[in-house]
């Protein structure tokens, strides 16, 4: 099964993108000298949350001058709201997620909490972000500005027919490797981990420098609001609005009509003659189908929401991988000089800006994947063995991610203010079986999404969490040339099974791709929510397309599999069928 992939950094932003609003938005209420209510503004289709689905399918809609499209996003411009730390990949962790649970940043951050883990003991959960692509798109171009700028041992090979024909998002390889990405091949090799050069193909096997949503002009991010939207803005009639929160999708006869929404405290509507699109992403799409009335009928009821479409499994199957690893302090420069070394960190600065390099151009190091090795497999239970061909032949059950820093602690937080250098080995469990949830706590979509991610609750998890982790000590033993001193953290003591567990449900953080919580299958079957034109079972007119609409989560990194669905049913609705069943 090939699912086109990975990374790239982890870096983020935000979510949202949209537009500066319209002009007959602008009039109604943001600059008028009155307060009067924004007046109702039909489109054909009217699509709820300008992420990663969203804006796909809406520019891709709107190529089509026959077809109105409105697009209606909580957020607003990253850049703007966010700057350089939106942008540029050094800033990722520090600036965009934040040092701690207490650092967040509202503009681009829903600071959404998971209910508390048996599973694991981190509660936080970021989501209003973003992205970055890879995979073979038609929407990607591909490239690389200078290699002149790229260390002489940090050349990649990469297959070129694995990439899109001159689409607007921007894909490359930053120019600035990490020292650590540089010395992460011959460990892994010793491991037995091969270098790959062709995930986007889709070959996840082995190990290789991360491909980014980069633009290489800039080396700034290349985001979905940057390429898709961007480009619609200027060719197309598509109108997007930001800081436009939908509160409830409207219905009539079961017929989706348009969605009802607010900006501060103003309520409206944007309605659609057409279909309206729920694209709000893995917690609030599940969210807003229940407060309209789409969900399992108990929950429904219990918050006194009438029921449109009973569909029990709505919020359920939620997938995520989680991560946790070791780390080490090396003898290279890592970026956990940018926090520790003002001179250092301003040197970088002017680096970046002026030549578009130094540790600020850097994000994740290297990235690989690996199916578990049978001589693990024999230390499993056979109950966990019985679970293994759940997947297919050539699904990986770890993700590796080499990054130049502290990153195993919720992978968020800071390095120790201590002037040394740290690398991580962290791993993730692309291949999990516990399955999360996510519901509402009220019938108002201003009250948060009760997220549920479950980790390492299903046993077989559990023992590929503790054979994962072992596997990063594997990795850092053939790393002394950089090793200075023993791990140090967790550290050496913690050696048995039981040890090892806890500290993995103490640290463990997120990759943040939840997905599954909408999703498609076929007509009675009780966990589909949408049919394989991501058509809402029970309802006419409403499409359900972004990762809730996924019934698996992929290995590698979902962003291109997210834009694959969108494009596919944008090419759906284009061929002329609409949404009804
Ligand atoms: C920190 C971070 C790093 C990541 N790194 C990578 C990576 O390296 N590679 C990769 O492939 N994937 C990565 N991902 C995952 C990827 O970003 C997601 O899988 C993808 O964006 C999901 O797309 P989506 O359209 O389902 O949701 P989103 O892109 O989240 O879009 C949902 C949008 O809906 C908006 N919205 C929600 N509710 C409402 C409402 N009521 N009204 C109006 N608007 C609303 C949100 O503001 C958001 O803009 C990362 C995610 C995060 C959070
Ligand atoms: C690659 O080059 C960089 C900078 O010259 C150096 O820091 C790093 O250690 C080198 N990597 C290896 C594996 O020699
Ligand atoms: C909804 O149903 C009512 C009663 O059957 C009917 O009068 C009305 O036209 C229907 N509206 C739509 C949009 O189909
Ligand atoms: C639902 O409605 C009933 C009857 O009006 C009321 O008693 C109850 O408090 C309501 N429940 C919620 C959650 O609003
Ligand atoms: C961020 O942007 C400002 C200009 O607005 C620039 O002076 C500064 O150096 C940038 N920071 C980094 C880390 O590049
Ligand atoms: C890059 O920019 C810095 C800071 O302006 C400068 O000192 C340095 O010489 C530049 N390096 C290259 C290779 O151009
Ligand atoms: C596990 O399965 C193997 C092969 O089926 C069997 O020989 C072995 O006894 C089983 N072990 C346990 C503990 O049940
Ligand atoms: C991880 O972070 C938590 C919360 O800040 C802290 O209590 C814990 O000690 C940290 N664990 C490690 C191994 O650093
Ligand atoms: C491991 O050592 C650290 C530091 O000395 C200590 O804080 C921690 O409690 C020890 N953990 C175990 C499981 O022994």
């Amino acid at each position: 099964m090939h699912f086109s992939t990975h990374i790239i950094w982890i870096l983020s932003a935000i979510p949202l993108h949209a537009a500066l609003s319209t002009r007959e938005s602008q009039r109604g209420h943001l600059f008028g000298n009155s307060f009067r209510v924004p007046g109702n503004a039909f489109y054909d289709y009217v699509i709820v949350g300008g992420g990663t689905a969203g804006l796909a399918i809406a520019a891709r809609l709107a190529e089509d001058p026959s077809i109105a499209v409105a697009v209606v996003e909580a957020g607003g411009f990253y850049e703007i709201d966010n700057g350089n730390g939106s942008v540029i990949p050094g800033l990722a962790v520090s600036q965009y997620t934040g040092t701690d649970r207490t650092d967040t940043q509202p503009l681009i951050n829903w600071n959404f909490l998971t209910t508390s883990q048996n599973g694991a003991t981190i509660e936080r959960w970021n989501t209003r972000e973003e992205k970055r692509l890879e995979g073979a798109l038609r929407a990607t171009t591909c490239s690389i500005s200078d290699y002149s700028k790229r260390r002489r041992n940090a050349t990649v090979a990469y297959n070129p027919a694995a990439f899109g024909r001159g689409g607007p998002l921007r894909v490359s390889w930053v120019n600035w490797v990490a020292p650590v990405g540089t010395w992460a091949s011959k460990p892994m090799a010793a491991v037995g981990i091969r270098d790959n050069s062709d995930f986007n193909s889709g070959d996840l096997a082995g190990g290789a420098l991360p491909l980014s949503t980069i633009n290489p002009v800039n080396e700034h991010r290349s985001s979905f609001q940057i390429s898709f939207l961007n480009e619609a803005m200027q060719k197309t009639d598509i109108k997007a609005y930001t800081q436009v929160f939908a509160q409830r999708i409207l219905f009539e006869n079961k017929t989706a009509t348009g969605v009802l929404v607010s900006t501060a405290r103003m309520k409206y509507m944007r309605t659609a003659r057409k279909e309206v699109i729920c694209s709000a992403g893995a917690f609030q799409s599940p969210q807003l189908l229940m407060v309209s009335g789409i969900g399992p009928r108990e929950t429904l009821e219990h918050y006194n929401i009438s029921v449109l479409s009973d569909l029990p499994a709505v919020g359920q199957n939620m997938w995520d991988h989680p991560i946790f690893g070791t780390s080490c302090r090396v003898n290279l420069q890592t970026s956990s000089r940018l926090i520790n070394d003002p001179q250092y960190a301003a040197e970088a600065a002017a680096d970046f800006l002026k030549n578009g390099t130094g540790p600020y151009d850097s994000g994740t190091a290297y990235i690989g994947w690996e199916k578990i090795i049978p001589e693990v497999h024999k230390k499993f239970t056979n109950a966990t063995l019985s679970t293994l061909p759940t997947f297919p032949p050539d699904w990986p059950e770890i993700e590796i991610i080499i990054q130049d820093r502290v990153g195993s602690n919720n992978s968020r937080r800071g390095d120790p203010r201590d002037s040394h250098d740290y690398a991580t080995v962290a791993i993730a469990l692309v291949s999990q079986l516990s399955r999360g949830s996510v519901t509402i706590s009220s019938a108002d979509m201003d009250n948060p999404p009760v997220v549920n991610p479950n980790w390492l609750t299903h046993p077989a998890d559990v023992e590929v969490a503790v054979a994962a982790f072992r596997r990063s000590r594997e990795i850092w033993q053939h790393l002394s040339d950089i090793t200075i001193g023993p791990e140090y953290l967790p550290g050496t003591n913690i050696s048995t099974d039981a040890e090892v567990l806890h500290t993995i449900r103490q640290t463990l953080g997120t990759v943040y791709y939840a997905a599954g919580t909408c999703a498609m299958g076929k007509a009675g079957d009780l966990n589909a929510i949408v049919d394989s034109r991501a058509r809402a079972f029970g309802v006419n007119s409403l499409r359900v397309v972004d990762a809730s609409t996924s019934s698996l989560l992929p290995a590698g990194h979902p962003q291109s599999t997210v834009d694959m669905l969108a494009d596919n049913i944008a090419d759906d609705i284009k061929s002329g069928r609409q949404g009804k069943h």
